[in-house]
Parts: C-alpha cells; sequence; structure tokens
C-alpha cells in the first residue's frame, strides 16, 4: 500500500472523503444524452464563483459611505492594481448570471425539469432566483450614482404603495425618510455577507436535492427505470470524468464571450452599465428617465402595465409579486403525459414560443419610457405571460403529445 493510499485510508476513516467524491463524482451516473442547455448550471456555479471571489477584493478598497462611495469606486477603477478588470468582472458578472440562470430556467422549462420528483430542485431554484435579484438589486446602489441613487428609491417605494403599513415599511427599509447613508450601510451589510450566504445554502440544497433523484434528460424520461444487473442505470454515464471534461468547453466559451464584454464593452451599450450611473448620486436631480438593469424590465413592464388604483400603484405591485410566485407553482400546473418539448404536442409548443415572446418583449418595454402604445402592447404581453401559467392545467393535459421513447435517444 502506497504512502497515498495509507494516508486516504486515514481521512476515510475519520470523514467520508472518497465516498463522497464517488456518489457525487465519479459513481454519480448522469444521463449521457445532455446537451448544449444542460451547461448553464455548471456555468451559474462558476459565475457564483467568480462574484464571490471578485466581490471580496472589491470590498477591499470600497468604502460603504454616501460621502466616500462614489469616489471609492472611482479610485478602484483608476488607482487600485487591476482594480479596473476586477470591477468590471464583477459588473459584468451579475448580468452574466442573468444570461445564465434565464436560460439554465428555460431549459427546465423545455424539458418538464420542474416535474415529479425534481419539484424541490424547481422550489429552491425560484428560491435562488430571488435571492439573485435581491442581490443585484442591493449592490446596485452601492456606486452611489445617480441611478444607484434613483433606482433605489422608485423601488422602496413601491413598498410604500402597501396598504396601512406602506409608509412605515418603507422607512424601516430604507431606515429614514429618504434613500440616505443608513440605507448604504445596511444595503452593504445585505450585500456582502447576508445574501451571499443565503446564495450559497439555496446552491448546496438545490444540488444536493438534485443528486437525491438524479438529473432530467433532453427526452424527458428518466434513466433509473432501466438499470443493468449492478444496478448502473443503462443510459447512464459517470459524471466524472466524462461532464468535468465536457463541461470544461462550456466554461471555455463562456469565458471567451464573458473576456470579450470585460475587456472590449464593459458598458455593454448602457445594459450592463448604465450611463447614468458614471454621475454621482443626487437627491436634488431626479434623471429625467429611471430605468432598472435588463434583468429586471420584464416584471418593472409588467409592474407599470396595470394602471392605478385611487392613485395607488398596489395593483401593479401585486401583479408583479404574482408574476413571480406562479412560477413556484410550475410542477403543479403542469398536467402534461410527458415532460420534453420533443414529446409536446402543438399547444404546449405555442404556448411556450408565445410565453418567450411575451417576456423578451415586455422586457424590451421596460426599458423605454412609458407611452401609450408602449403600455397597450405591455398589457397584452402582461396577458399572455399570466395565461401561460393559468390556464396551463388545463392546455397541457388537452394536448396531443407523442409517445415517449424507451430508453434515451441522441
Ligand atoms: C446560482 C444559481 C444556480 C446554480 C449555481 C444552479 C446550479 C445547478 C446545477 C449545477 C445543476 C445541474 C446541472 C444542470 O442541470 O444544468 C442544476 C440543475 C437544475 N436547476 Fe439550477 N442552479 C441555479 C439556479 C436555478 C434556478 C433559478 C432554477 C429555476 C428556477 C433552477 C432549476 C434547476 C432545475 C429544475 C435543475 C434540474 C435540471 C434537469 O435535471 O434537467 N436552477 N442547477
Amino acid at each position: 500500500m502506497s504512502a497515498l493510499q495509507k494516508m486516504m485510508g486515514w481521512v476515510d476513516d475519520r470523514f467520508p472523503l472518497t465516498a463522497t467524491y464517488k456518489a457525487h463524482l465519479s459513481e454519480y451516473y448522469a444521463p449521457k444524452n445532455f446537451n448544449f442547455w444542460y451547461f448553464f448550471g455548471s456555468l451559474a456555479l462558476l459565475v457564483l464563483v467568480m462574484q464571490i471571489v471578485t466581490g471580496i477584493f472589491l470590498t477591499m478598497n470600497y468604502k460603504p459611505d454616501s460621502m466616500l462611495a462614489f469616489a471609492s469606486v472611482e479610485y478602484i477603477m483608476r488607482d487600485v492594481d487591476w482594480g479596473w478588470l476586477i470591477r468590471y468582472m464583477h459588473s459584468t458578472g451579475a448580468s452574466m448570471f442573468f444570461v445564465v440562470v434565464y436560460l439554465h430556467m428555460f431549459r427546465g422549462l423545455m424539458y418538464g425539469s420542474y416535474r415529479k420528483p425534481r419539484e424541490l430542485i424547481w422550489i429552491f431554484g425560484v428560491l435562488i432566483y430571488l435571492a439573485l435579484m435581491a442581490e443585484a438589486f442591493l449592490g446596485y446602489l452601492l456606486p452611489w450614482g445617480q441611478m444607484s441613487y434613483w433606482g433605489a428609491q422608485v423601488i422602496v417605494n413601491l413598498f410604500a404603495a402597501v396598504p396601512f403599513i406602506g409608509d412605515d415599511l418603507s422607512i424601516w427599509i430604507r431606515g429614514d425618510y429618504v434613500i440616505s447613508d443608513a440605507t448604504l450601510n445596511r444595503f452593504f451589510a445585505f450585500h456582502v455577507i447576508a445574501l451571499p450566504l443565503v446564495l450559497i445554502a439555496l446552491v448546496a440544497v438545490h444540488l444536493v436535492a438534485l443528486h437525491e433523484v438524479g438529473s432530467n434528460n433532453p427526452d424527458g424520461i428518466e434513466i433509473k427505470k432501466k438499470k443493468d444487473a449492478n444496478g448502473i442505470p443503462l443510459d447512464g454515464i459517470p459524471f466524472h470524468p466524462y461532464y468535468t471534461v465536457k463541461d470544461i468547453v462550456g466554461v471555455i466559451v463562456f469565458l471567451m464571450v464573458f473576456s470579450a464584454i470585460v475587456f472590449f464593452g464593459p458598458t455593454m451599450g448602457g445594459y450592463f452599465l448604465e450611463a447614468n450611473n458614471f454621475i454621482p448620486a443626487d437627491p436634488l436631480k431626479t434623471p429625467p428617465h429611471i430605468a432598472p438593469l435588463w434583468y429586471f424590465t420584464p416584471f418593472y413592464a409588467i409592474l407599470r402595465a396595470v394602471p392605478p388604483m385611487f392613485g395607488s400603484q398596489f395593483p401593479g405591485v401585486v401583479a408583479m409579486g404574482m408574476s413571480i410566485v406562479l412560477i413556484f407553482f410550475l410542477p403543479w400546473l403542469d398536467r402534461g403525459k410527458v415532460k420534453s418539448i420533443r414529446y409536446r404536442g402543438p399547444i404546449y409548443k405555442i404556448m411556450l414560443a408565445l410565453f418567450i415572446v411575451s417576456f423578451v418583449g415586455l422586457g424590451y418595454l421596460g426599458l423605454l419610457p412609458p407611452s401609450p402604445v408602449a403600455t397597450i402592447i405591455a398589457q397584452t404581453f402582461s396577458v399572455i405571460y399570466f395565461l401561460f401559467f393559468l390556464l396551463m392545467p388545463w392546455y397541457t393535459s388537452i394536448d396531443k403529445t407523442k409517445p415517449e421513447p424507451e430508453r434515451v435517444t441522441g
């Protein structure tokens, strides 16, 4: 027995190292037919790690003080060695996180990955999505630019629309009557420690739930139903080395895109970093057009599409909240006989296509200043968005599905 084997034996007697490696990597069997869409889970993990690492380095020079914050970010950009790179990696990482997560969620919709027995993976996923939105919103206040300030003002004011407790609620969130130094301090605390901890914990349980039941796949059939004499799924391959190596391909392509943005267009024409946020926050000067960053705009458009009632924005706030809450219920709304889009009937395909067009359309409209025509289009898209969920039990049960194959296909 080599010295290394002896050492591993010593560790294994005290900690399940080899057992964990086998259970989750070398003897964890994943379906052999994963395609391009299965890259985004590992890419989301990569971006999570990148955000935490760059965030730690940013924190070393950032000052969470309303008098110093803006200048400290400029100091990071101009004077700190490699500070510009760290800051642009973090700001680009925020947007790319949402790109990756939206594609990851879309994969779930296409292949019915949220269906039994993966409901909890989905629920943890939606909680991750909520935590990610909170994390991005809080982080955006930190540079203390005009958009940081006024964006936070608009969003915190939405809480003021809640009947009876609204005013107190918004003051409680801000810690002041307006967005101020107190707000910046608490947003900093939540952004750098509280929410990252929540995110890491949620991602951990997301993966534990995934490994308990095993991955779905583009055919939407359960590989555990067909096992060999040793109990290994016939259509399964060990995660390591097959998918560890395959995921590296995704990582390289992703890093090429990511680097191109960081080095050649970190603002992405205002979509990743808004021009107005290069101007220090001025509580006395409201920018003429306040728009959130692109990943929030579908929900912002739903908010604006609902007309105020008795001068209160509350109905819009409720609609926006409902548009996210509905995503949780997907596993129970879908009554289809098959999971994957490959074997679904035409109705589901049309509904999914309409849903995506509406979601992207709402995202685009949310970036524009409101106009009567844009409002009507946003209202139409919002109705389609809600009907996708609310009518799902009906249209998935009457849809003419194709028979699923016995074994996974290519
Ligand atoms: C920080 C964000 C996230 C990370 C790091 C993450 C990580 C992962 C990983 C590594 C996998 C396995 C690989 C794969 O199937 O792509 C996975 C699967 C999955 N994730 Fe996520 N995820 C995140 C967010 C989400 C969100 C927001 C949702 C949905 C709302 C979601 C739903 C799912 C589902 C349903 C699966 C199983 C897919 C299948 O087996 O077909 N995840 N996730």
